[in-house]
């Protein structure tokens, strides 16, 4: 991994990924693309729309990555909404990146999956590595067949593609945005530029969530550890913490005591219920060495901290 390019490099965790991928491999070398342009980058940007192969061709071509992190995606709120799209955009895209590796245009993949892949028949708590996969969302129908796709490009072609079943992803320096976890971003925001929040899952909705700095680092380490040691190639299982508002809020509640959570569910509510609240990634952990590092009361107060500085 010595040349990567990002695709939708300016969402939430493309941000993030850039930045510490140019901490490791330069700037020049982090490649970043997007619908959108970014507000400030050093990094070389091309618009891209991943559903144009002929864009594809040209920037692969331009820039040569032996890499590409194809994070580019409809969320799952955002999917329940405009289904069709979601469903095109998630896989169709996918479907290039990784027919672009088995033509030897890239040398390897990185594709974000999520725990949108279980649904209401999978184990509530602790879900293993192999369980059972019924889900009820555009989004992680897209997700679940994408990881299906990805695991027969390496059994048939020997791509070499690797991916994570992200929780909920809550840091400080990027927006989420359209998905059912995205409250635990805002929340933050809200307690400390107003000292309420009106949460729209109730409050005993619990999920599995990660700090980004984590989810970050699982992502390099995944994708420096030695081929070998990846044996699981659809998308491996990766938790941090597990909570609900009511508990998030009972922490952030120690920084900021006159903090008030309200709670009004609306159609996220549905989304959330079909999800597991905690998930065991001991295969990780097995395999490449995974292991978090933030519990929810150091993701609160740092979120607490870094957000004050960023608003003040
Ligand atoms: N954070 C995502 C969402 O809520 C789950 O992958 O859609």
């Amino acid at each position: 991994m010595n040349k990567i390019l990002i695709t939708g490099a300016c969402g939430q965790i493309g941000t993030e990924l850039a930045e510490k991928a140019s901490e490791l491999l330069g700037h020049d070398n982090v490649v970043i693309t997007d619908i959108r342009k970014p507000v400030n980058t050093r990094n070389p940007f091309e618009e891209l729309d991943v559903l144009d192969k002929n864009a594809w061709l040209s920037v692969l071509d331009k820039y040569q990555p032996d890499t590409v992190f194809h994070l580019a995606a409809l969320l799952s709120a955002t999917g329940e909404k405009n289904p069709e799209l979601a469903w095109k955009l998630n896989m169709n895209s996918l479907l290039y990146v990784l027919e672009f590796a088995r033509e030897k245009k890239i040398k390897k993949v990185f594709w974000p999956s999520s725990i949108a892949v279980f649904g209401p028949t999978t184990p509530k708590y602790n879900v293993p590595q192999h369980t059972i996969m019924e889900p009820t969302t555009v989004y992680g129908i897209s997700k679940l067949a994408g990881e299906r796709w990805c695991e027969w490009y390496f059994n048939k072609f020997g791509v070499d593609v690797r991916s994570l079943r992200y929780p909920g992803l809550i840091g400080w320096k990027s927006d989420p945005g359209g998905g059912t976890t995205d409250y635990a971003v805002h929340i933050f925001y809200e307690a400390l530029k107003n000292g309420k929040y009106t949460c729209f899952l109730s409050e005993d909705t619990a999920l599995p969530m990660m700090c980004m700095e984590d989810a970050i680092r699982a992502t390099l380490e995944l994708m420096q550890a030695p081929a070998a040691n990846i044996k699981i190639r659809s998308s491996y299982n990766l938790a941090g913490i597990s909570f609900s508002p009511k508990e998030l809020a009972n922490e952030i509640k120690k920084h900021l005591p006159g903090f008030i959570i309200q709670y009004q569910p609306d159609f996220r509510q549905s989304i959330a219920d079909s999800w597991p609240a905690s998930i065991d990634d001991s295969v990780a952990s097995s395999h490449w060495g995974w292991k978090h590092k933030y519990d929810l009361e150091k993701l609160t107060k740092r979120m607490i901290s870094e957000i004050r500085l960023k608003i003040s």
